[in-house]
């Protein structure tokens, strides 16, 4: 598909630049070492491996120094301001080094870059190019663009970004973010056994304090066609459990060869690929959580009785403010509906305190919701104000960090001892865990002493439940049945039942929780 906005180089034009012309030197004779910096959600570390992924096959090899990478790219987040300070922060310690070596090229991607765009080069004059989330399959030949630049004693500054949601027709503003899936390199995803795939990009819901409609664009979902490709290709090279991504992934909707496909339908077509034992999907929207999807994690063995569906707050008045289009009732309705048709699926939130209009009652309600609706565990954050959303507009951000911290507390508390509580019921349990390796503490231990075999291994329940347990390292990537002795609230603790381990789900041992 076209690009509706062409890179555009802030000082001078070089649209007309032949890379395939480049004496050979610009484009070659720098270290090819590869440093970035990832910050954010799920969606941004599949952006970063799909980048790095692409480079390698150009000849990168990462490394964690960024002193001696000549090739230096920052994944930005822009939900919170405190994720944008630290970036700008980690820019800042580069300036000098920056000027040093002309060889050195200095990249922003994600969310920040496509909300601050040109403000990025005044504050950080050291970058050579900023990339939006729609463009991502640009970053290789941004890089050269900048050697080129360098080359010719040039300051380079390219931009390339998606359009505004108020800057176009919809379809041009749609057409200027595009998703960027090239397929894998094995090497670089975290597990060899655990893969994201992005079914969505894009958010159409705007609530009023979040930012992602306008960083991450409208929301568009990809053909069912190239995601069973994508997961085809992953259960070739092992992996065995996906994840699918979406900002609100059960809302996606795509209709290929005149059929409307859902969540639902897509979860049918990946539980036939040979290989993959576990089907995931994140992050969930409480309106969209219809019955097709429930009952097909209920009738399909692969989809895990875990949903992650953010309520956000416990309390009518908020969530208004935060136009998140549902009310406390609603979303108990929903519930209701999971427990009855999914019976022990876990259910995860993400919470925001000290929105604007959040009173000390309100908090109270958030807390309540906590226990009422027993959440596996929640991801709690204090408001932070976004630029050019409409909370930002409307509301003054008037509840001081004291309180949002103390409120932030009394939310992890609750949550804690929910979240303890509920792990107690699993003591004595026998659960199938899909085994991802060491668990950190061995893994540390293994760096310490160069010991490969690490005791100690973490994976994680068809619920989500982290377990961690004593095994060999040859489980990694197979289902091990696992009797829980101990927890605290965010780990269950266990011994191996059995040795043997199998491929897939489907073989003679029993599914269990
Ligand atoms: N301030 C604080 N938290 C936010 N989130 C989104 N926008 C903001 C904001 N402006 C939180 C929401 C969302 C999670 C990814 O980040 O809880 O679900
Ligand atoms: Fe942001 Fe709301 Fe979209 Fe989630 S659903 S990405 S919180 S606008």
């Amino acid at each position: 598909m076209p690009h509706v906005n062409k890179t555009t180089n802030l000082d001078a034009e070089i649209s007309s630049t032949d890379l395939g012309e480049l004496p050979a030197d610009v484009v070659t004779d720098h270290n090819h070492k590869l440093y970035i910096e990832t910050v954010g959600c799920q969606m941004n570390m599949l952006d970063s491996e799909l980048v790095v992924a692409d480079l390698r096959k150009r000849g990168y090899e990462l490394t964690q120094n960024i002193k001696e990478a000549e090739t230096i790219l920052f994944n930005t987040c822009s939900v919170r301001e405190h994720a944008e300070h630290k970036i700008y922060s980690s820019l800042g310690r580069l300036r000098y080094g920056a000027r040093k070596n002309p060889r050195k090229v200095i990249g922003v991607m994600g969310c920040m870059a496509q909300k601050d765009q040109k403000l990025i080069f005044q504050k950080a004059p050291q970058v050579d190019f900023v990339v939006g989330t729609g463009q991502l399959a640009q970053v290789s030949e941004l890089i050269e663009k900048a050697r080129i630049h360098h080359s010719k004693n040039e300051r380079s500054r390219e931009l390339a970004v998606g359009l505004g949601r108020k800057d176009g027709k919809h379809a041009e503003i749609t057409n200027s973010f595009q998703s960027y899936d090239p397929l894998r390199d094995p090497e670089m995803r975290p597990s060899p056994y655990q893969a994201f795939v992005r079914i969505m990009i894009g958010c159409d819901k705007f609530c009023s304090y979040c930012v992602v409609p306008s960083t991450r664009g409208p929301e568009q979902s990809r053909s069912p066609r190239e995601i069973l490709s994508e997961v085809k290709v992953l259960a070739n090279q092992g992996v065995k459990e996906v994840t699918l991504l979406g900002q609100t992934v059960n809302s996606y909707k795509h209709t290929q060869d005149g059929k409307l496909f859902r969540l639902s339908d897509l979860l049918y077509l990946i539980h036939d690929i040979e290989g993959i034992d576990r089907i995931k999907f994140v992050t969930s929207y409480p309106k969209d959580m219809t019955n097709d999807l429930l009952e097909a994690i209920r009738d399909l063995p692969k989809a895990t009785r875990y949903l992650h569906v953010p309520l956000q707050h416990g309390c009518n008045d908020v969530l208004k403010y935060m136009k998140r289009g549902y009310t406390v009732e609603d979303y108990r309705e929903m519930m209701q509906r999971i427990n009855e048709i999914l019976p022990g699926c876990s259910v995860s939130s993400d919470f925001i305190v000290g929105h604007p209009g959040e009173t000390e009652e309100s908090h109270q309600k958030s807390l309540e919701s906590i226990r009422e609706f027993r959440f596996k565990n929640s991801f709690i954050f204090k408001y932070s104000e976004r630029p050019g959303t409409k909370a930002a507009e409307r509301f003054p951000d008037e509840i001081s960090d004291k309180i949002k911290k103390r409120r932030n507390n009394e939310m992890l508390k609750v949550q804690n001892e929910i979240s303890e509580e509920d792990n107690a019921e699993f003591i004595g349990k026998q659960l199938a865990v899909l085994v991802e390796g060491p668990s950190k503490s061995a893994q540390k231990a293994a760096d310490a002493s160069s010991d490969t075999l690490a005791e100690q291994l973490v994976g994680r329940s068809n619920c989500d439940r982290i377990v961690v347990f004593d095994g060999s390292l040859r489980l990694a990537g197979s289902i091990a049945h696992v009797e829980i002795f101990d927890v605290t609230p965010t780990t269950l603790i266990g011994s191996i039942v059995t040795k043997e381990y199998q491929h897939q789900l489907g073989s003679s041992l029993p599914i269990l929780q």
